[in-house]
């Protein structure tokens, strides 16, 4: 069989990703999760995490599997990733050292690199994530890289199916952008497109001019929710993004085409107050939509305390979520092993 890495939440199909999102939840209602007694995973944190790293943890924990994190700079070796590089500079230690050794421990490797949002033609090749598993001897997890974050997107999924019934097919979900003090990696709004393609949900996504997404990843969308039955359209206005939705993800992101142009972005987003998502604007969307963000979020900056606050946010549901999405895909990786 075929080494079986979860790097973008296709692996399986839609069919197999909602599967694992419906999994999660009956975990969630009490379901036995499957033991796996003496397995192992690492996981390598090159930046930083809450929910990713202890839902991990936790999650493996009710497996039965242990975790050792690893976080390479603080706890460990500062890492070089790049084939030929002359380590004479702050990386102790080279990947194809590192992770090889690390198999010798593990059944699982994990890693979390994102964007370097320099060189949009090296963190289109999600080059950190590649170079792991080019040298890693085991399977591996994304805990999210340049371009993607498929355990996010599997919570995200349990949230859309536990809110919206089981056939997701042409439900209206916004996702609008957000403003932020620091320029961001697209690897959550890039993630959102792609599963929404998944689920075939009807997904309107605003941004303001110049901070689109890598349009070879909404087309990419755009052919998965066709097939699926969804759609994938784009706007400029966030009032309408709202207008029907029966979701609104709010996430910031920069611009794919504001690679090298990154002061003159920040001079734009700083001009951009207005996208916060506030309670005027969420209240455009139905009564009964439910706000989601993935968490960690700059209030009354990306959101008002207002909206994140209410009863219709989703957001600590969802990062509960993380949890039980982990375990069900973790018993997917390691019953592959067995
Ligand atoms: N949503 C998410 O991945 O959270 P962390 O960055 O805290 O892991």
């Amino acid at each position: 069989m075929s080494r079986f890495d979860w790097i973008d939440g296709t692996e399986l199909g839609a069919e197999g990703f909602l599967a694992l999102a419906e999994r999660a939840l009956a975990l969630r209602a009490g379901s036995g999760p499957r033991r796996f007694p003496g397995k192992r995973i690492v996981a390598v944190f090159l930046n930083s995490s809450l929910r990713t790293r202890v839902s991990l943890e936790a999650a493996a924990n009710d497996l039965g599997v242990h975790v050792v994190t690893l976080n390479p700079g603080a706890d460990a070796w500062k890492l070089e990733w790049r084939a030929g590089a002359r380590m004479d500079g702050e990386y102790a230690e080279h990947f194809a050292d590192a992770i090889p050794a690390l198999g010798e421990y593990a059944d699982l490797l994990a890693l979390r690199a994102f964007a370097g949002l320099k060189d949009p033609a090296e963190d289109r090749a999600d080059p950190v994530l590649s170079a792991f598993r080019h040298w890693s001897p085991r399977p591996v997890l994304n805990l999210e890289s340049a371009l993607w974050h498929p355990l996010q997107a599997l919570a995200d999924a349990a949230t859309w199916r536990h809110h919206l019934g089981p056939d997701l097919r042409g439900r209206k979900v916004a996702l609008t952008w957000a403003p932020h003090p620091r320029a961001l990696p697209a690897a959550v709004p890039n993630q959102i497109v792609l599963s929404a393609g998944l689920a075939g949900l009807d997904l309107t996504v605003a941004h303001p001019p110049g901070f689109d997404l890598d349009p070879e990843i909404t087309a990419r969308a755009a052919g998965l929710a066709a097939a699926a039955g969804g759609s994938l359209r784009f706007t400029d206005d966030p009032d309408q993004a709202m207008d029907g939705a029966e979701v609104v993800h709010a996430k910031s992101w920069s611009g794919f085409s504001g690679y090298g142009r990154r002061e003159e972005e920040a001079a734009v987003r700083a001009t951009l107050g207005h996208w916060t998502l506030d309670q005027t604007r969420f209240s455009r969307a139905r009564p009964t939509a439910g706000f989601m963000h993935c968490l960690p979020v700059r209030r009354n900056v990306v959101v008002t305390d207002a909206v994140i606050d209410s009863a219709r946010s989703w957001t600590t549901e969802t990062a509960g979520n993380r949890r039980w999405t982990a375990m069900a895909l973790l018993e997917e990786m390691f019953s592959r092993m067995s």
